[in-house]
């Protein structure tokens, strides 16, 4: 079991076009920048006692090789894919592959848009999907998270 009973460690990740965020269709996705989401989420993160990194690319291969490179020193991931979500099961190859829990995110809800945004190759994989509420997502997805993990590090300790 990865997680350290101090303080936990998640690693965000963010996939094509997201660096965007801010300029991209700001009615879809809103007028926060990455740099605010990814300065909030360490915020939060600091508050409910977890370690919140953040990476973002467009390649899949980079999102690929960044599970991997990272998933020995962290204990979830909070995952917005984008556009791999639909498309990508070399990225829910490796998450499940690395043995992490993990969160999926969006900020739209990919339920009231076009039908190809309707299916993830990773929501059955995720401990939970979290859609539609803007930043918010990430934010509701990051609490869940810790408090999955929380609860598994009781349970593993013999608390619960
Ligand atoms: C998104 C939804 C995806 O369908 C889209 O390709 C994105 C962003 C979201 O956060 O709402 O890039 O993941």
């Amino acid at each position: 079991m990865a997680a350290q009973p101090e303080t936990l460690r998640i690693a965000v990740v963010h996939g094509p076009n997201l660096n965007l965020l801010g300029r991209r269709e700001p009615e879809v996705y809103g007028r926060a920048t990455l740099a605010d989401l990814d300065a909030e989420l360490a915020r939060l993160g600091e508050s409910v006692g977890a370690s919140v990194t953040s990476f973002q690319a467009n390649g899949e291969g980079q999102l690929v090789d960044h599970v991997h490179q990272t998933a020995p020193s962290v204990d979830g991931f909070l995952v917005n894919a984008g556009a791999y979500t639909h498309t990508s099961i070399a990225l829910r190859d490796a998450l499940t592959g690395v043995s992490r829990p993990f969160v999926e995110v969006h900020l739209s809800n990919l339920h009231a848009r076009e039908p190809f945004r309707h299916h993830s190759h990773l929501s059955d994989c995720a401990i939970g999907v979290v859609v539609g509420f803007g930043p918010d997502s990430y934010f509701l997805g990051l609490r869940g998270l810790v408090g999955f993990l929380q609860r598994q590090l009781r349970s593993d300790n013999g608390d619960i």
